[in-house]
């Protein structure tokens, strides 16, 4: 494969630093690795494939020469950065809600639209999902291409990785807080996290949803690709370090059994069938997705209340494959088919 020069706008950020891992794991071809972050971690050093490389202030980057930038380091620097990477002739892959509803920019789920990425050429932007979204199209998209979904009921239970570094340690922080008897700080959160759910995710919407919420309903309909589709979304913060988890109720266009589903998703790539209850066999955060690439499924069954209605558990590492795997794998795409 063709060695790229490829930029991390956030290096230093929870989801930065897992696609460093994810790039020295696989093997991606880097020539050149430029790690960037604000002015406070400027002069760091980080290690990548055996070299000790330095972090630079983003502000002061030159993006000329760049292949491929990733950025994760919030809205407001991909609002500002992105389109100067652009410009430079980088192709962008944006983990931030920026550019995810611009009609123009591909968002894309490495397994469900991968011929999207062909679309990048317009803004020389690539959208990466929300990582609620990634895990539930990775899960939905072969059910959706047999049958035809016409409504997901969905509630979330988020890890809190997925609200960066410093709110894995404020649930640290709050745990031994609590366990030490000692009173409960909170900065990140509205509310204590630690033995605590919260239904607050992103700012609140005028119709009564949060942004996590309806970003679920804009992205299936963005990546599915048919807005006529039901998207009725819960979105809850749990104290759990890594791996979101999703409890979802399909129904579908026509009926399916449970066994054709599990067929269908046992050759799905991307996805691991964990659904044996027998066995006590069934998928969690900890025990299965945590630090894995895999979609996880588990209790497929009927659902008693609906007419083809298919219920499932679904898991996976938010951090992975809901930001830093996916990010990776689309970058693998370009070196192989645009670069
Ligand atoms: P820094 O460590 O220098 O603050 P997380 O999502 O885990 O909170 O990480 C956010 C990432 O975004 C970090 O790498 C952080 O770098 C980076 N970041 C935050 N503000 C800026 C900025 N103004 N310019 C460049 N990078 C930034």
């Amino acid at each position: 494969m063709k060695k790229v020069n490829l930029a991390i706008v956030g290096a230093t950020g929870a989801v930065g630093v897992t696609i460093r891992e994810i790039l020295e794991e696989r093997n991606f071809p880097v020539a050149e690795l430029h790690m960037l972050a604000s002015e406070r971690s400027a002069g760091d050093r980080v290690q990548f494939a055996g070299k000790n490389i330095s972090v630079k202030n983003l502000a002061e980057f030159d993006f000329e020469g760049v292949d491929i930038a990733v950025f994760s380091a919030g809205g407001a620097i991909s609002k500002e950065y992105a389109p100067k990477a652009a410009k430079a002739g980088a192709i962008v892959i944006d983990n931030t809600a920026e550019f995810r509803y611009h009609d123009e920019i591909p968002l894309v789920v490495s397994e469900v639209n991968p011929e999207r990425i062909a679309d990048y050429k317009k803004h020389g932007i690539i959208a990466n999902p929300n990582c609620s979204t990634m895990q539930m199209m990775v899960a939905l998209k072969p059910i959706h291409d047999a049958v035809g979904i016409e409504h997901i009921n969905i509630s979330t239970y988020q890890a809190v990785s997925g609200s960066g570094q410093k709110a894995v340690e404020e649930l640290a922080k709050q745990t031994a807080q609590l366990l030490n008897a000692r009173e409960v700080t909170n900065e990140i959160y509205d509310k204590q996290i630690a033995f605590n759910v919260l239904p607050n995710i992103d700012v609140m919407q005028d119709n009564g949803y949060t942004k996590e919420e309806m970003k679920m309903v804009w992205e299936t309909h963005k990546i599915l690709e048919d807005d006529t589709i039901g998207v009725s979304p819960t979105a809850v913060r749990v104290p759990v370090f890594y791996g979101h988890s999703e409890a979802i109720h399909l129904k579908t266009r026509e009926q399916i059994s449970v066994e054709k589903v599990k067929d269908l998703l046992q050759q799905s790539e991307g996805i691991e069938l964990v659904d044996d209850m027998s066995q006590l066999d069934y998928a969690t955060p900890v025990t299965h997705a945590s630090g894995k690439d895999g979609v996880f499924v588990s209790r497929i069954r009927k659902d008693v209340g609906l007419e083809n209605g298919i219920a499932m558990w679904v898991v996976s590492d938010n951090v992975r494959k809901g930001a830093a795997l996916n990010t990776v794998q689309i970058a693998e795409i370009l070196v192989k088919t645009y670069l």
